[in-house]
């Protein structure tokens, strides 16, 4: 029988420290998540400077944790896998000098990883990705449509031209007096409304797979501030699930005629608006109607966390994709970089 290969994996790219031992891609053996949210909250959103600060804090702990409570040591690890972006700059290179400093120490390979390809594979350690697929890639800083015809293999079908859907989501949260992160709120009260303010839905050009989400924004901006210039009520939970019904009608729309024009009958969502309520029945309803096999991770791996970066680092530790100790972080990495050529 084959040694069973077991992945460090080390996430720092925005305002979660996480650390996480992972077995063959697939099996949790620990999964350490230090959050900063009640830090940033007071600022209204993440502050880049104070995101590094809390990851030099909390990194060397949080690697300790996720050994002790995977009952491994360092010498039972084959391989430290780390993001190596798209992230903020400062709180990448925490977890990157970490991920080195381990690397060089123990003599094992280093793995970078695109953090949108962890999205991804956090549907992995739930369920085996079955190919071809078609991933709604949903987070703070992405909005995507990609198109897998193989492990490893991302293929941009379609992209925001302006803000990314969580980033419209914490904006309008702000506009109604939400605290950060706006997006699990607006979830909230849009459980609680009716869909009364008529927002628009941008479907840009015919059969096009891109999102616009500033032109909503506005939308919601403009009519608030004409409600309070007339002095009427707003009724935040109405603002709530108008919005987000906007939102889903367009996502689940382009994700259904993606999945069709590829002839591709699963569906994986990723990232952290993956744990919508609205987006999850959205899709559900649809993909049974379409018979399309949908998988979205359980809200505790939608948000930014190591064992996707695991995840994904065992297919690069299997293709012998390795990085050298001069690795350096990238603020902005394309999905489709992330591909293992066959
Ligand atoms: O993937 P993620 O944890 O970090 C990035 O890589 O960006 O996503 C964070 C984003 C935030 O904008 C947050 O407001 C949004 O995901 N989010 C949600 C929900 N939970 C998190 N947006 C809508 N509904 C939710 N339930
Ligand atoms: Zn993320």
């Amino acid at each position: 029988m084959n040694k069973e290969t077991l992945i460090l994996a080390i996430e720092t790219s925005c305002d979660e420290t996480s650390v996480s031992v992972i077995k063959d891609g697939n099996t949790i053996l620990s999964n350490i998540v230090l959050s900063q949210i009640e830090s940033h909250k007071r600022f209204g959103g993440v502050v880049p400077e104070v995101a590094s600060r809390h990851h030099v804090e909390g990194i060397t702990t949080t690697i300790d944790e996720a050994l002790i409570s995977a009952n491994k040591t360092m010498h039972d690890i084959d391989a430290i896998a780390v993001t190596q972006g798209p992230g903020l700059i400062g709180a990448l290179l925490i977890g990157i000098n970490a991920a080195k400093a381990l690397a060089f120490a123990y003599d094992k390979p280093l793995i970078p990883v695109h953090h949108i390809a962890g999205h991804i594979y956090a549907n992995h350690l739930e369920e085996p990705l079955t190919f071809p697929l078609i991933a709604l890639i949903v987070s703070g800083g992405h909005t995507e449509l990609v198109y897998m015809k193989s492990h490893m293999h991302f293929e941009v079908i379609g992209e925001t031209r302006d803000d990314a859907v969580g980033e419209a989501y914490d904006k309008v949260a702000r506009t109604i007096d939400l605290p950060y992160p706006g997006g699990p709120q607006i979830d909230k009260l849009a459980q609680q409304g009716q869909d009364t303010y008529d927002f628009p839905r941008v479907w840009l050009e015919k059969d096009s797979y891109d999102f616009s989400f500033s032109g909503l924004k506005s939308a919601v901006i403009n009519k608030l501030h004409n409600l309070r210039q007339k002095n009427e009520t707003i009724v935040k939970e109405n603002v709530a699930t108008s919005f987000q019904n906007s939102v889903v009608d367009v996502l689940s729309t382009k994700a259904m005629n993606a999945c069709k024009a590829y002839n591709v009958n699963r569906l994986i969502v990723a990232g952290g608006v993956a744990s919508n309520k609205g987006l999850r029945q959205r899709l559900q309803h649809l993909c049974e109607a379409n018979n399309i096999h949908l998988s979205i991770p359980s809200p505790k791996l939608c948000t930014d966390n190591a064992a996707m970066i695991g995840a994904a680092a065992y297919y690069y530790y299997q293709a012998g994709v390795t990085a050298h100790l001069d690795l350096n972080g990238e603020n902005n990495m394309d999905i489709e970089e992330a591909t293992i050529d066959a």
